[in-house]
């Protein structure tokens, strides 16, 4: 029998985590042969809602759930974790930007940046969905300098699943026709959805389309999604943000498919003239539980300057929290 994977889910009685949770322990992200330990983490004011978020889990009897735990202390949630799911933060309101709640949420990813860093196990992978993503994981990463920096992640799968669905509806094709979907740099507005290095039907992604509905229509629809989402339910994406987090946990560890790449949001070591030390969406190639930046990608002058604008914006957070 595989021993049980200790996963570590913070904000775990939140909206994303109502669907997140359920979708680990019945082995859609892991496996159908992983055993998992859930270790579910909360404020002490949200202790009582977790509680019973917790009853419904065992209520399901999922038979790959070995264990659940509900921590309002991140060292004791952390302890010997495999995978660190940072969803808790707060999310936005109408009107706002993700990068106003850096003040609010940068703090909580310090202090769970140092519980990983004393007693996770060495191997942890984390994903940070957590608002503003990128500069949170950054945050997380510096307080966790003894975890390789390339086990630290943020989530751009909601933009790179978001930029392939409009691309199916436009063209009415099936999403599987769409393959090398990138989303560059923050999961913010300045975000780059890159069509040109997409292959649709197997031809050139901008074979199909106008420049112009690329830039007045594509662009902005995929970067403000969420706002978008926002403004409809009054709330922010909460199923579409949980199946994101479990695709990107799933292909980092089982591996992409083969003719493909996903996006994520990891340590630039300047790939593509990136600034060194942010964290910036790139595609990747996952393989035995290790992604690889792809390179070597053609960058035509629109893409680089799309890539420069989201690049600023995330040196720009990035001194915002140097602080911390
Ligand atoms: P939510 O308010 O429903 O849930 C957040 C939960 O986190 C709450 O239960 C809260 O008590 C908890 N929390 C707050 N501080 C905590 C801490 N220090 N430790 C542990 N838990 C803590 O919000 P949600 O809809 O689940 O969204 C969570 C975050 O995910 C938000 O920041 C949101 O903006 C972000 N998000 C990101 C993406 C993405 O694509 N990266 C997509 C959707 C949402
Ligand atoms: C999203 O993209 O849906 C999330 O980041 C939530 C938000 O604030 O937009």
């Amino acid at each position: 029998m595989t021993s049980p994977a200790k996963v570590t889910i913070t904000g775990a009685a939140g909206q994303i985590s109502y669907s997140l949770l359920f979708r680990i322990a019945s082995g859609q992200m892991l496996g159908s042969q992983q055993p998992v330990e859930l270790s579910l983490l909360e404020i002490p004011q949200a202790m009582k809602a977790l509680e019973g978020v917790a009853m419904e889990l065992n209520d399901c009897a999922f038979p790959l759930v070995q264990k659940i735990e509900c921590h309002d202390n991140p060292r004791a949630a952390f302890e010997g974790s495999s995978y660190g799911m940072l969803v808790g933060a707060r999310p936005r309101g109408p009107g706002m930007e993700r990068s106003e709640l850096l003040g609010a949420n940068a703090g909580i990813f310090q202090q769970q940046g140092k519980a990983i860093n004393e007693v996770a196990d060495d191997k942890i992978k984390v994903v940070v969905v957590g608002n503003p993503a990128n500069t949170n994981a950054l945050v997380c990463l510096k307080n966790a300098p003894d975890i390789p920096k390339n086990q630290i992640t943020a989530m751009t799968r909601l933009d790179h699943n978001r930029a392939k669905a409009q691309v199916a509806e436009k063209l009415g094709i099936s999403l599987s026709k769409i393959k090398q979907m990138t989303i560059w740099g923050n999961h913010s507005t300045t975000q780059y959805p890159d069509l040109y290095n997409s292959l649709i039907n197997g031809s050139n992604g901008m074979e199909h389309f106008t420049q112009e509905w690329y830039e007045t229509f594509f662009i902005p629809k995929v970067a403000k999604r969420g706002a978008e989402i926002i403004e409809a339910r009054g709330s922010s994406s909460a199923a579409s943000a949980a199946n994101a987090a479990i695709e990107h946990v799933r292909d980092w560890v089982n591996g992409t498919e083969e003719g493909d790449w996903v996006s994520m949001a990891v340590y630039s070591e300047g790939q593509y003239g990136v600034k060194e030390g942010i964290i910036f969406s790139y595609p990747v190639l996952c393989h035995n539980g290790e992604y690889k930046i792809i390179e070597g990608l053609d960058l035509n002058d629109f893409s680089r300057k799309k890539l420069k604008e989201t690049e600023i914006e995330l040196i720009e957070e990035r001194e915002a929290v140097e602080n911390i």
